[in-house]
């Protein structure tokens, strides 16, 4: 009788201290904390970690997708109509992106590398092969005609010889010339007066097995918020890149790459090869990739504002004062003085105005928006899809009979979505991180359910002890005998 009670009594003690140390590591929050100094420990860019491995040779594929717009009515929009598109596309590159000559530096807080970027042609992914024809924007003239517009003598002698080589306004020519380059007869004639200039025009011509000089990372030993955050390029601070309105930052690009333990409230800032600035990303939505949780971050629409509603745009504005409305930037300088417009696809998140300068565009959320999709306890990128459309500024120049009566237009010519889906073998050790950080994090609540628990036992041991007199009078003869 004396064993069964103290039983009983030990029983409801232990369930109150249970319940005790559960409810104060809940408060206290060490398992949590626990997990997040596991986590800065294991995302540094350190010989042997998982982290650098992905940094060093992203073992996910990377897919570079082009979609050109063919023109379709090439005379009446040299006579002034609204000119008319077809999207067409796409042709699929898969992309490899090694880290190379990868030396640390300062004790191991720095790590120096150069990114090299080849890209293979998928045939099997692609809408036809790399020789279909596609007209647009003679890219070339147009550039020449805008840089000798205000220059009657010139302007006529190059306007005669084109003429005599049959070159316009628009062209027709592969898509594998249109990105990797061909050889341009008007700039070939240039380049005999003026041998600095290139004879090659191509939208990523010379991007193919190249690198864009040495890049040094933090590895995120000093401070894990700065996990593989670019801190110099080129011997710049990369400070400089968003300050200066020069274009030594077009180049620095290194996909995207995150700290760990990323907040839903934070300002991820990414940046592009295509767009003169770093852009920032905000948190829209949970979402599920492969049975990893994460958030996807977004590009919030005051990134493409105008300067009436943000004014922090006014780098948009090249050169300064000069603005050409919501959602484009004039990358001019940046290629040549090539009259080069971006924005998103189908003008997605820009001025209604120029979606409807141009019959063809339709723009649409899932389709043309830029987004990323991280797991927020391990910075790991589980999906993301880059997209940027690649315009040429077209106007009606006076000394050039070639430009016609042409209308002045933000003409679309290709736009990109470079995307990546976590691979399966990433992602399966990834369902292990965070089950086991669930099972780690639940420590204190599965104690405090025992407590609960044991309670419960506790609570009906004492009322059985407390059953009437009758009942336990029955039972005796049979306990004695
Ligand atoms: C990483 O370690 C391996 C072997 O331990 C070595 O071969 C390799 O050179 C190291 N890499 C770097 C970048 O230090
Ligand atoms: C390098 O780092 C180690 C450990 O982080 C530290 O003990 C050492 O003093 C550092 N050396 C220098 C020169 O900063
Ligand atoms: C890029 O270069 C690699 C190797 O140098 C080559 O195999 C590949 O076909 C090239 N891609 C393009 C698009 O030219
Ligand atoms: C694009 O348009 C041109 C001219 O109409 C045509 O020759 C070409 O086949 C079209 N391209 C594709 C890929 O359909
Ligand atoms: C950026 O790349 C282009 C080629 O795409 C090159 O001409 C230019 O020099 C590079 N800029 C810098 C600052 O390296
Ligand atoms: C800026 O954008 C807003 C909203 O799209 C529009 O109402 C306004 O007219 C634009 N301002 C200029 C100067 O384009
Ligand atoms: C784009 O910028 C260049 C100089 O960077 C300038 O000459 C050109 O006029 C601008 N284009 C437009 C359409 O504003
Ligand atoms: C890339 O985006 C385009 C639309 O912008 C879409 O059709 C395509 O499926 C996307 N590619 C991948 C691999 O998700």
């Amino acid at each position: 009788m004396l064993l069964k009670s103290c039983c009983i009594y030990s029983t409801g003690v232990l369930s109150i201290l249970m319940l005790i140390f559960g409810i104060s590591l809940v408060l206290s929050t060490v398992f949590t904390r626990f997990v997040q100094s596991m986590v800065k420990r294991e995302v540094v860019l350190r010989n042997g970690t998982d982290a650098f491995e992905a940094w060093a040779d992203p073992p996910a594929p990377i897919y570079m997708q082009f979609y050109f717009f063919n023109l379709t009515n090439p005379s009446e929009a040299l006579a002034g109509e609204r000119p008319a598109v077809l999207e067409i596309g796409p042709y699929t590159y898969l992309e490899h992106r090694p880290m190379e000559q990868i030396t640390f530096e300062d004790n191991s807080t720095r790590v120096a590398a150069v990114n090299t970027k080849t890209y293979i042609f998928q045939r099997g992914m692609s809408r036809g092969p790399e020789s279909d024809l596609i007209r647009t924007v003679n890219i070339p003239a147009m550039t020449v005609m805008e840089k000798f517009k205000d220059f009657p003598v010139e302007a006529n002698i190059i306007s005669a010889y084109m003429r005599s080589t049959g070159e316009g306004l628009f062209s027709t020519h592969t898509v594998r010339e249109l990105l990797w380059g061909y050889e341009d007869p008007l700039l070939k004639a240039l380049k005999l007066v003026r041998p600095e200039l290139d004879d090659v025009f191509g939208l990523f011509y010379k991007s193919n097995a190249s690198n864009d000089g040495e890049y040094v990372f933090f590895t995120g030993q000093q401070n894990y918020k700065d996990f593989s955050r670019v801190a110099t390029w080129n011997d710049q601070s990369s400070l400089n890149w968003w300050t200066s309105d020069e274009c030594n930052m077009i180049n620095g690009t290194n996909g995207a790459s995150f700290h760990p333990l990323i907040s839903k409230n934070e300002e991820l800032y990414i940046f592009s090869s295509d767009l003169c600035r770093s852009l920032y990303a905000v948190y829209e939505d949970d979402v599920t990739v492969n049975g990893i949780p994460g958030y996807r971050f977004i590009l919030p629409d005051e990134v493409f504002a105008n300067l009436t509603v943000n004014p922090a745009n006014k780098g948009y504005c090249v050169p300064a004062g000069n603005c050409l409305g919501s959602g484009l930037l004039n990358v001019s300088a940046c290629k040549q003085g090539a009259p080069i417009i971006m924005s998103s696809p189908h003008f997605y998140q820009a001025d209604e105005k120029f979606v409807q300068d141009v019959f063809g565009m339709n723009p649409k959320k899932e389709l043309h928006e830029t987004n990323i999709d991280i797991n927020p306890l391990t910075g790991i990128v589980l999906r993301a899809a880059k997209r940027v459309q690649i315009n040429v500024y077209v106007e009606k120049i006076k000394t050039f009979s070639q430009t016609g009566n042409v209308r002045t237009v933000v003409l679309p010519v290709v736009y990109l979505n470079e995307s990546v889906v976590i691979d399966d073998t990433s992602a399966k050790k990834l369902r292990v991180i965070v089950a086991q950080k669930n099972v780690v994090e639940n420590i204190p609540f599965m104690l405090i359910g025992l407590g609960i628990f044991l309670g419960g036992i506790f609570m009906f041991l004492m009322c059985r002890q407390k059953v009437p007199e009758s009942t336990t009078a029955e039972r005796q003869p049979l306990l004695s005998s």
